[in-house]
């Protein structure tokens, strides 16, 4: 996983390109690198081990490399150690063909042995180093820049977005991507590629969504795209219309906390463009209310917290639509062999779009005639284009490797997705219908209660910030919670913790429970707060420090339980949307506390392309 940029025009390339990194550290962040052609027609290439400013500093920003056209690249390590040698762009062998590349060439052993027979030398560890030296094959077997790339993908088999520059062709990038995020943008008087619209948002907001294998041309004087047969062809173009603000940090010390900020705004919304007039309106799914009915179960798909969306929409779709629902870890589910009737609908969630697994899950399904629906938050990305309809999420760019705001606004998806199957299917009252809806709208006002209170939880986070394990547990959504809470604690802070359904611990992993240990209770399921309750007495018997994160009106709590935050009240099916965000601030702040690098904890990175 790793972030392109490309620019070509009449401004000097390199501080463009490098400028656009930065926006797409969140892709990766171990090394990174930018090749330009100079004035006298040969190919500068800079690269540098460790985060993007290294490479920066190496360049004076930029201002060392002359030339108007290049590429550059920030680096996630999947076949290499980071290093300078295994970093971005790779060349051939007289530095005449330049490449960088985001994704994973699965067949690069095999291709490198022919090339190796073919006389080929390799000086790093990298698939991309393959993939270079293959359009060079190709390109000096053909002589033809697009022939190169075609033959290239014929080839070459899993992700890629490619682009490459040409010593022969000056002044032009040609791109190829498969299965990996690419867009093209333009201007009067320059082109622009990258793996995502930050990057080039503030150069332009006239872009194209590539196509899988679809070859893109740019030059100063605008873009041109090919397919497999070298044939020109037309594209339609987009306007992006987010605030280029919206991709920067506005004032807040982390793009986490900015995002955990921007809850309020982004449930407001996704609600505000699904809901119309009291009514769910999903006109622009490409989903009939015939469909909804005829659905005999829904299948949920995704990684890590959007996995975790799935498990709260199980309980609430269950509850309200009467409809059976399965959740599933992506991963798994693409090499299952699921028994099916043909007529589930499958929901991948994902906020990239661009998760390898949740997209090959996808894949086997739609391949086995299952319909699918994505909730996707980035426009035109690889799992929004693969499904059959689409939910866009409105959370709008989230940097922060930990989601915050793209988890809420799937939240409001999978809670109007429950609504709209329930009405459809007439298992709910009109009133309750309407209530509900109402219900949802007081979300975002509640949402900034808690932040407007968050001294409460950076408080509590500073007393615990020493705390080796931390466990979490509750019933029902509130365990759905707890899965989310207890990632979001790991992934940021680096403290160990369990989440656990809160009468399952006794089946064996109370027995870590030592004195001390934390145990955080979630109780907002009022039929089953007093069944948390007992569990959590049972690891305060055995030396637990208990706390609880409750709803106001929850009764029966021990006093002698610590008292987390006092949640404003709220319908339980949807409980987990304010829950979650006291959860977020109290993993950001013993991040913060513990000096962790929060928008880019260790060893993880935005968006996982690969398997
Ligand atoms: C955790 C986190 C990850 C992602 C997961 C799926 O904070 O961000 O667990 O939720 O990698 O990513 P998407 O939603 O892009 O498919």
């Amino acid at each position: 996983m790793c972030g392109i940029v490309g620019y070509t025009g009449g401004r000097q390339a390199a501080p463009v390109i490098l400028d656009g990194l930065t926006k797409l550290e969140y892709r990766g962040y171990d090394s990174a690198g930018i090749a330009v052609s100079n004035k006298s027609g040969n190919i500068d290439i800079v690269k540098a081990k460790g985060k993007l400013q290294v490479l920066c500093k190496v360049t004076h920003n930029g201002e060392n490399l002359d030339g108007f056209c290049g590429i550059g690249h920030t680096r996630w390590a999947t076949h290499g150690e980071p290093s300078e040698n295994n970093a971005h762009p790779h060349c051939n062998e007289d530095n005449t063909i330049v490449a960088v590349h985001n994704g994973i060439i699965e067949n690069y052993v095999p291709l490198k042995e022919k090339l190796i027979r073919r006389g080929y030398k390799f000086y790093s560890e990298t698939d991309t180093e393959v993939a270079t030296k293959l359009v060079d094959y190709y390109y000096k077997k053909y002589n033809d820049p697009l022939r190169a790339l075609t033959e290239f993908a014929l080839h070459a088999r899993g992700s890629y977005a490619l682009a490459v520059l040409y010593k022969d062709y000056p002044g032009e990038i040609f791109a190829i991507r498969k299965d990996s995020p690419m867009v093209v943008g333009y201007t009067d008087g320059g082109a622009y590629l990258a793996s995502d619209v930050p990057a080039i948002l503030k150069y332009t907001r006239n872009v194209y969504y590539t196509d899988n294998y679809e070859i893109s041309r740019l030059s100063a004087n605008g873009v041109k795209f090919y397919n497999l047969d070298r044939e020109e062809t037309e594209k339609q173009p987009s306007v992006i219309t987010w605030d280029a603000e919206a991709a920067e940090k506005g004032g807040f010390e982390h793009f986490m906390l900015k995002e955990i900020h921007e809850q309020p705004d982004v449930v407001r919304n996704t609600l505000n463009c699904f809901v119309r007039d009291g009514e769910i309106d999903f006109g622009e799914l490409n989903l009939s209310d015939e469909d909804f009915k005829n659905f005999d179960s829904v299948i949920i798909t995704g990684c890590g917290s959007a996995y975790h969306v799935g498990v709260v929409a199980q309980y609430v779709i269950e509850d309200l639509a009467r409809i059976p629902v399965r959740v599933e870890i992506a991963s798994e589910y693409r090499y299952r062999n699921p028994v099916l009737t043909g007529k589930e609908l499958l929901v991948v969630i994902s906020q990239s779009g661009e998760t390898a697994d949740s997209l090959a899950a996808l894949r086997e399904m739609s391949a086995k005639g299952i319909k699918s629906l994505a909730v996707v938050n980035v426009v035109g990305s690889s799992i929004a284009r693969a499904a059959d309809a689409v939910f866009y999420t409105k959370a709008g760019p989230e940097i922060s490797v930990a989601t915050t705001k793209a988890y809420s606004a799937q939240l409001i998806a999978v809670y109007l997705l429950a609504l709209k199957l329930a009405k459809v299917r007439k298992t709910i009252t009109e009133n309750r219908y309407k209530g509900f809806l109402k219900e949802l709208a007081t979300l975002p006002e509640k949402i900034s209660g808690i932040l407007g209170n968050k001294s409460e939880i950076q408080k509590f986070a500073s007393e615990m910030m020493d705390r080796k394990d931390v466990f979490f547990i509750g019933r029902g959504i509130d365990y759905a919670t707890c899965i989310e809470s207890s990632l979001k604690l790991k992934e940021i802070s680096y403290i160990h913790s369990e989440a656990y359904a809160a009468g399952e611990l006794k089946h064996g992993t109370i027995s870590l429970i030592e004195n001390g240990t934390l145990v955080l209770g979630i109780l907002t399921q009022n039929s089953l707060v007093e069944k948390t309750i007992s569990n959590l007495k049972e690891t305060e018997s055995r030396g637990a420090y208990v706390a609880v994160l409750a709803t106001e009106d929850v009764a029966g709590i021990p006093a002698n339980f610590r008292k987390l935050f006092s949640l404003p009240g709220v319908d339980g099916h949807f409980s987990a949307s304010i829950a979650v965000v006291v959860m977020q601030l109290f993993a950001y702040f013993l991040s913060v506390l513990r000096g962790n690098d929060v928008d880019k904890p260790r060893n993880l990175a935005k968006s996982v392309t690969v398997e």
